[in-house]
């Protein structure tokens, strides 16, 4: 069996875990001897400098450093334009990022790595999600799977839980996951062994990034009362300030103040910030998480009293209000049992063995009955054969509700977004709508298909739209079928199959104008494959 490494790709950093085949996983280091990579890229020349020298350079030279891609995923917007004009996307970014944590992996291991499985926020949606893996394949790995973060998170903490030689039984665990960039929260049941989500929810832009900058604003804002330039208006001088920021901000997690020193424009400033005004500044967001929380809590058909544990993840949940917080709202300790940082990736890493398992017993299996017998096993079972049953079944739901654009019959410039599949449904899911031709001898059907969860079309997003031809009938109202489904992913497919026959058509080629298209691809294969990452 290859290896199969986890990697958690986050906003701020990285990390990269591997399972051994007793189903404990272990942090591969990175050439630095660093458990975590910063998920920092500078470009020098040709040379790509990845994790901790660029993240130190990017004070010194923040034109050539790009960094927080995460939260530009699945847009398509540059984030970097090279010297010789070349337009970087996120997923180039990302998987320039990939590639070094690949390489480093190999170093480590000291054999190839060829395949993975990459985590992302449960709450990215079908676009970050396709745009997550694309990212994996410029890095030439081939994704296994993508899974939810707070799904690893609580995986690995169950497993290093679990002492006994019977299914991890740890009851209703909330996680809350406040990273460097995003937010979610996640409620599901472990017991016997199954781990089943419940319900899921989060904001992609709601993170560690916002305390700085919140705290940046009051950094400045200080400084011009005393008399200093505004940091903002230049590039150097923010970047400094948003690396003294955080800096700031992680001191303020021990001690109750912190002191930054400012210069620029001739002005030399002390500012002190206490933990209180920290806390000031901030509550908002804070607040965000919590509002949040409670929505996912009601998803859930719960309380606070139904929950058992509360399973804090991401760097940012080590800042005391979070902790505060969490104890106001829940009246209990939350659990720290396993690095905040490193959780993710350990989890990640015991779906990439379960991944590998599955690979190996289906190219089994189809030795033995033939390549027509169904060799689909469930995520999970490769796991329960090798943990002796700590782990037997892992059971996501998708975060978004999926629907389409669809017209009403009276009125044919009136549309509205149908929910076909609502969040929070368990995945794989798939469900299948009735819909009839308008005219008479239509040829084609145009699907158009939406994530989000509000019929008014203002308020969703259409990830994709596909226009097929369909067998012609004389008569307007011809059904045609569509099925919608979800995969374990949280990727979208969409088949058609003509109602009057019952024949099936195919499945949509769904365009995903926010996605890479093939051409694109391939130009960012060579260059990512060519650049030499440092
Ligand atoms: N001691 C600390 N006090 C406060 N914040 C901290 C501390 N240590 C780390 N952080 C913050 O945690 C964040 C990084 O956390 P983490 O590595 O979990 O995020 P990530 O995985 O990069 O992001 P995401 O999961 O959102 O994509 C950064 O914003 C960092 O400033
Ligand atoms: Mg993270």
């Amino acid at each position: 069996m290859t290896r199969v490494v986890g990697i958690d790709l986050g906003t701020t950093y990285s990390a990269v875990a591997v399972a051994d085949r007793s189903g404990s996983p272990s942090i591969v280091r990175n050439r630095e001897g660093e458990n975590i990579t910063p998920s920092v890229v500078m470009f020098q020349g040709e040379t790509v400098v990845v994790g901790s020298q660029a993240k130190r350079s990017a004070v010194t030279a923040p034109d050539d450093v790009v960094q927080f891609v995460k939260r530009y995923m699945g847009e398509t917007n540059p984030v970097y334009q090279s010297e010789s004009g070349t337009a970087y996307r996120p997923e180039e970014i990302s998987g320039l990022l990939l590639k070094r944590l690949k390489e480093d992996a190999e170093m480590m291991l000291g054999e190839p790595v060829e395949q993975a499985v990459i985590t992302v926020p449960a709450y990215f949606d079908d676009v970050r999600r396709r745009a997550t893996q694309d990212a994996g394949k410029l890095a030439g790995l081939e994704v296994l799977r993508i899974v939810n973060e707070p799904t690893a998170a609580a995986l690995a903490y169950g497993i290093a839980e679990s002492d006994g030689e019977s299914g991890t039984e740890i009851g209703t665990v909330l996680v809350y996951d406040l990273g460097g960039g995003t937010f979610d929260v996640t409620v599901m049941r472990v017991v016997d062994g199954d781990y089943e989500v419940t319900a899921t929810d989060g904001d992609r832009n709601l993170g560690g990034f916002d305390w700085d900058g919140a705290l940046m604003n009051f950094l400045n804002d200080a400084f011009m009362a005393a008399g200093g330039p505004d940091l903002n208006e230049d590039s150097a001088l923010q970047a400094e300030l948003r690396d003294k920021a955080e800096i700031a901000k992680r001191t303020l997690s021990n001690a109750p103040q912190a002191v930054v020193m400012l210069s620029a424009g001739g002005k030399h400033e002390q500012i002190r910030v206490t933990r209180e005004k920290f806390e000031e500044i901030s509550a908002e967001l804070l607040d965000r998480t919590r509002i949040i929380t409670e929505g996912v809590l009601q998803e859930a058909r719960l309380d606070w009293s139904g929950i058992d544990k509360v399973l804090l993840v991401g760097g940012s949940t080590r800042m005391p209000m979070v902790q505060a917080l969490i104890e106001r709202l829940s009246d209990k300790e939350p659990e720290r049992g396993i690095s905040q940082d490193e959780v993710v990736a350990l989890g990640a890493a015991l779906v990439a063995l379960d991944a590998a398992v599955r690979k190996e017993d289906a190219e089994e299996k189809k030795k033995y009955v033939g390549s027509g017998a169904s060799t689909e096993s469930a995520p999970g079972d490769g796991l329960a054969r090798l943990t002796k049953g700590k782990v037997k079944s892992i059971k996501d739901v998708t975060s978004q509700s999926l629907g389409m654009v669809t017209t009403r019959e009276t009125n044919r410039n009136d549309q509205y977004n149908s929910v076909i599949i609502p969040h929070n449904t368990s995945v794989p899911a798939k469900k299948s709508e009735t819909f009839y031709t308008l005219d008479d001898m239509q040829s084609r059907l145009r699907v158009q298909v939406t994530e989000g969860h509000d019929e008014d079309l203002d308020y969703v997003k259409v990830v994709g739209e596909s226009t097929l031809d369909i067998p012609q009938y004389p008569k307007a109202g011809a059904p045609f079928e569509v099925t919608y489904s979800y995969d374990v992913d949280g990727i979208i497919h969409v088949e058609l199959k003509d109602g009057t026959t019952g024949k099936w058509i195919g499945e949509f080629e769904l365009e995903r104008p926010d996605n890479l298209g093939a051409e694109e691809m391939a130009e960012a294969t060579d260059r990512v494959a060519r650049a030499a990452t440092l």
